[in-house]
């Protein structure tokens, strides 16, 4: 099942020619169109079915490729992009004139980013352009990690999905504002912490992760058929799934690996070794949840370093989402 270069070359011409290919990157899979392409990017929001409100991400093999999608490159964005690209981080920058506002939702802003993903980057760069990518999940759906999760999602809608194994990181990559570079902001955490960005820019970064900066952000994209309940700790998840159990619900539970064992009727869907380790895992097994047919799932949360953050800001997102759906 290895990828061979006539993939590559293939997912390239397909792109080039207006075709839909699930690309594999480093956080989660993309479904991928040609940024300048009006015609693709209709068929890439038809088969999401995305809201025409709902920006993208254009993927480039390279900082060089940034001439065509943006006004100008602040000196903090060369300086995030030198350090992190390839990797999971997203610069949000004023738009050059042209980016279609297919692309923008209209906004004077583009998001870019180059992904660490050796077979995505070969393609990126044989097809030479640059490529719209959002999650490649119909809206409102867990992001897929693996080849499978996007077969399952989009089927037939894709052209091609080009299999790279599961994601290595796991969660969506970390969103950056500097359409003002005086005063940078977090738009959407991920596995560059803001920590280690604000000590690159050398000035506290602003969070906003309300959903008019970033739309797309909304709770219930997180979110699993299952009701997801965070705990504080060992001893709330323990009781939160007893309580769960009393109701007559079939429960899971989702925590780091030292937080003891999950109590005696409740599934244990996962003990993460460490906060990598839940963000790589988080997303197969909240559609192992919906897969088993439990109707709780109660999560106790990574410690916040690193890509903790983000694993804290999914599951208080899937938790908030479960309790507005249903
Ligand atoms: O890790 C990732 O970023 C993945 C992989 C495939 O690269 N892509 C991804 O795309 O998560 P998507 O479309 O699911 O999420 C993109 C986010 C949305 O929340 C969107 O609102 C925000 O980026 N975004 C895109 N362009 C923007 C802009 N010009 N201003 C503010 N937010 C923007
Ligand atoms: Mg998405």
């Amino acid at each position: 099942m290895a990828i061979t270069q006539d993939d590559i070359e293939r997912a390239a011409s397909l792109l080039r020619s207006g075709g839909l290919v699930a690309l594999p990157t480093e956080t989660v899979y993309g479904l991928g169109a040609d940024a300048s392409d009006p015609a693709a990017l209709a068929r890439l929001y038809a088969a999401k079915g995305r809201p025409a409100d709902h920006p993208v991400i254009v993927h480039l093999a390279g900082v060089e490729q940034l001439g065509g999608w943006v006004a100008e490159v602040p000196d903090a964005a060369r300086r995030l992009a030198a350090r992190w690209w390839p990797g999971p981080l997203t610069l949000v920058l004023r738009r050059a004139p042209g980016v279609l506002d297919a692309v923008t939702a209209g906004r004077d802003s583009v998001a870019v980013r180059v992904p660490d993903q050796l077979l995505t980057l070969e393609v990126l760069r044989r097809a030479g352009i640059g490529i719209a990518a959002p999650s490649a999940n119909r809206f409102g759906a867990v992001s897929p990690t693996t080849a499978a999760h996007v077969r399952a999602g989009l089927g037939d809608d894709v052209d091609l999905i080009l299999d790279g194994g599961p994601c290595r990181v796991g969660v969506e990559s970390t969103i950056v504002d500097l359409t003002d570079p005086a005063r940078p902001l977090l738009l959407r955490e991920g596995a560059v912490s803001a920590t280690e960005l604000e000590t690159e820019l050398g000035v506290p970064l602003a969070h906003d992760r309300g959903p008019s900066r970033a739309p797309g952000m909304l709770a219930a994209h997180y979110a699993p058929r299952a009701r997801v309940e965070l705990a504080r700790d060992a001893d709330d998840l323990a009781a939160r799934a007893r309580r769960g159990l009393a109701a007559g619900l079939r429960v899971g539970t989702l925590a780091p690996q030292d937080a003891g064992d999950s109590p005696e009727g409740a599934l244990p869907l996962g003990r993460l070794r460490d906060a990598k380790a839940y963000a790589r895992e988080l997303y197969a097994l909240l559609r192992m949840a919906d897969d088993l047919g439990l109707e709780l799932v109660v999560a106790l949360p990574p410690s916040p370093e690193g890509v903790g953050a983000a694993v804290r800001d999914r599951l208080t997102r899937a938790a908030a989402g479960s309790a507005t759906t249903d």
